[in-house]
């Protein structure tokens, strides 16, 4: 099997969705789960899973960015992932770090990819009237939510949403846009996944 790495700030609701897809004939298992905050809910659910967890703090380092990667490479590299999953990772991480997992790091981010790169997504797509809006993964490179695309799953946004009714539907995409992603990775398939 790959070995999977899944990287995670928060309540991990991606990461369980993955884990919970690594299973049968599936190419792939997960090898760890790792935060930069000790308090993500996420890890609970992982650990609850059986699954390796690891935290390194980045308060500490104060932006040091390259001091802090140093610290997360260590249980990283000790798990020997073939594939690492970013999966609500908040950190914005440098191309330094990002080479040494080149052609093998995905990303999920919540809007329609080349469009609302950064954050607050699902408000920047209400406020410019757009009617549809959606999520990618995408391969991680240097530049910030960037890289080939590796699927999209897309939605209506619908008259009286809100970012929070919105991002709640999208979430539910992630869902099953990244473990589908996933899948054909490990499977050395690249070709684009497509939702609905
Ligand atoms: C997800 O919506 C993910 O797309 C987004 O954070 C949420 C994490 O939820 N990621 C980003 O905004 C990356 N910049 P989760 O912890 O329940 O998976």
């Amino acid at each position: 099997h790959k070995r999977v790495a899944i990287l995670i700030s928060g309540g991990g609701s991606n990461m369980v969705s993955l884990v919970d897809s690594m299973t049968g004939d599936h190419p792939a298992r997960p090898c760890l789960v790792l935060s930069n905050d000790a308090g993500a809910g996420g890890l609970k659910k992982a650990a609850d899973r059986g699954i390796a967890t690891a935290a390194v703090d980045h308060r500490p380092f104060k932006g040091d960015r390259a001091a802090f990667e140093a610290e997360l490479l260590k249980p990283l590299e000790q798990a020997q992932p073939d594939i690492v999953c970013l999966a609500g990772f908040m950190r914005v991480l440098t191309g330094d770090f990002v080479s040494r997992f080149q052609g093998r790091m995905l990303n999920i981010h919540p809007s329609l990819l080349p469009k609302y790169k950064g954050l607050n997504t699902h408000a920047r797509a209400i406020a410019a009237g757009d009617i549809e809006h959606g999520c990618s993964v995408h391969e991680v490179t240097a530049a910030l939510d960037d890289g080939p695309i590796l699927g999209q799953a897309r939605l209506n946004i619908e008259a009286g949403d809100t970012p929070e009714t919105l991002a709640a539907r999208v979430l539910t995409y992630e869902h099953r846009l990244y473990p589908a992603v996933l899948r054909r990775f490990a499977g050395n398939d690249r070709t684009p996944v497509l939702l609905p």
